[in-house]
């Protein structure tokens, strides 16, 4: 069966790279030449755990290219994975989709199945469908559409690509839900044929009410504080129950990443445009964002100003195993920092240098070490739980700062580590271990 991608972003490469070591002949297609280049000599642009071995083990089965014509031409399955960014309104942008779609329409020259990855709004693959029919130039073929949303997250989605909690096929027709059914084969995953429109909201559905279970439980921590309870505990407590589940629900500065932030303003939008509300979403997204500015508004209880304070950044990626800056809450504190007049040492395993594109280099030094970070330090923000962060002896807060206030936005440490080791450890939900105020 011959594949072809749309897209090589994070859903459109794993997914060639994926069906190409599953033994299919895959041709990955992106408008960017240069990305292009990189991918023929068997380098993956973006930073995946196993993507890249994956795709060197995969290369015989792999073609890149900039021909969409060529690789259209006689694909049997065509998967579109091009990116749905959110719009000034929080609508989703749809023109990728859309040139995707042209090119497939003048292109094809065969009975095709074209599979909607990419997050879009409900009724988009209908409005496709009807968008090809008129623009297809060969009259004499079918080219069927489905939707097939990706459910892989950043930092695992290798695995869960190859071993998928499900693989939904969004179609009424026959014939492309046997070829996607053939096309799966050899994952081993639920499979859930259902109706185009009710794939596309599985998708928004899913991403959105994971969404709000981060916002719930950050409300529920914002309020343990407050009355003396500990976030872990309670969540512990509610995570037993099967119906619940202890998933998704670790209490920190707010979710970040391409999907969530877009995914819930999208889903409202949508809401808004049929003339309903969705006001839980819209909870969601309020909490979230007033959530990012937790540890500053902390902060300022040790600190009237940061005027010429050395500040600590841990983490500025929006979670860790991606060097994806996203929505990331770094991105929001890190200029108000600024703008009050601190210096910051900032440390990241992977997303240094994307952040210093994105932010510059005035009054921060971006340092190889999360010591080096730590010298003479203030105050410690963590950002991010990366593994180096969680595997720090906590005596080196003490050791190498110039007082010890460490605030952390991810929960990285049990609060027993920190007991009589003279450093002020604060945290989300959960008490601070040697307060000072
Ligand atoms: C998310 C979903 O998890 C995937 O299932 C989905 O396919 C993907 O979006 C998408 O639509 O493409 P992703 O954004 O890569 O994946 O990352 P997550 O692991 O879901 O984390 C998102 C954010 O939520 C991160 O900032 C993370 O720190 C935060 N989070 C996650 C919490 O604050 N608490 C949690 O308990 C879990």
């Amino acid at each position: 069966m011959k594949i072809a991608v749309a897209g090589t972003g994070y859903v459109g490469l794993v997914t060639g790279v994926c069906l190409a070591s599953k033994g299919y002949r895959v041709t990955c297609v992106d408008v960017d030449e240069e990305k292009v280049k990189i991918m023929q000599e068997g380098v993956s642009p973006i930073y995946e755990p196993g993507l890249s071995e994956l795709m060197m083990e995969s290369m015989e089965n792999l073609t890149f290219t900039t021909d969409y014509a060529e690789a259209y031409k006689d694909a049997e399955v065509i998967f579109v994975g091009v990116g749905t960014p959110e719009k000034s309104d929080g609508s989703a942008n749809l023109t990728y989709v859309y040139q995707v779609a042209k090119q497939i329409a003048q292109s094809a020259d065969r009975d095709c199945v074209v599979v909607i990855k990419s997050t879009v709004p409900i009724g988009t693959n209908d409005k496709l469908e009807s968008y090809i029919h008129d623009k297809q130039k060969n009259k004499d073929i079918k080219i069927y559409i489905a939707s097939n949303p990706e459910f892989l997250a950043q930092g695992t989605a290798v695995r869960d690509t190859l071993h998928a909690s499900r693989i939904v096929i969004g179609t009424e027709e026959e014939y492309p839900k046997q070829v996607l059914l053939k096309v799966y084969e050899k994952f081993e995953a639920p499979k859930l044929t259902v109706g185009r429109r009710s794939a596309e909201m599985v998708k928004y559905a899913s991403n959105d009410f994971l969404a709000l279970k981060i916002s719930y439980v950050n409300e529920i921590a914002n309020l343990c504080e407050t009355v003396g309870a500990d976030v872990e505990e309670v969540t512990k407590g509610m995570g037993l129950d099967p119906r619940i589940g202890n998933r998704f629900l670790n209490a920190g500065i707010g979710y970040g990443g391409s999907c969530f932030p877009k995914d819930t303003k999208a889903l409202s939008w949508l809401a808004r445009f049929n003339d309903k509300e969705i006001r839980t979403v819209r909870a969601a997204i309020e909490v979230n964002e007033s959530q990012k500015f937790k540890l500053v508004k902390k902060a300022k209880k040790y600190y009237d100003d940061f005027l010429f304070l050395n500040i600590a950044i841990l983490g500025c990626t929006f979670k860790p195993g991606t060097d994806d800056l996203r929505e990331a809450p770094s991105l929001v504190n890190v200029p108000l920092l600024l703008e009050d007049g601190a210096h910051l040492r900032i440390w990241d395993p992977v997303g240094m240098e994307n952040f210093r594109k994105r932010i510059g280099e005035k009054n921060i030094c971006y340092c190889n070490t999360i010591e080096e970070a730590l010298e003479d330090a203030d105050l410690c923000l963590i950002f991010t739980e990366w593994d180096e962060v969680k595997k720090l002896d906590v005596r080196k807060y003490k050791e190498l700062m110039k007082r010890p206030i460490v605030l952390d936005g991810r929960n990285c440490y049990p609060l027993e580590r920190f007991e009589n080791t003279g450093i002020t450890y604060g945290s989300v939900g959960r008490r601070t271990v040697n307060d000072i105020n």
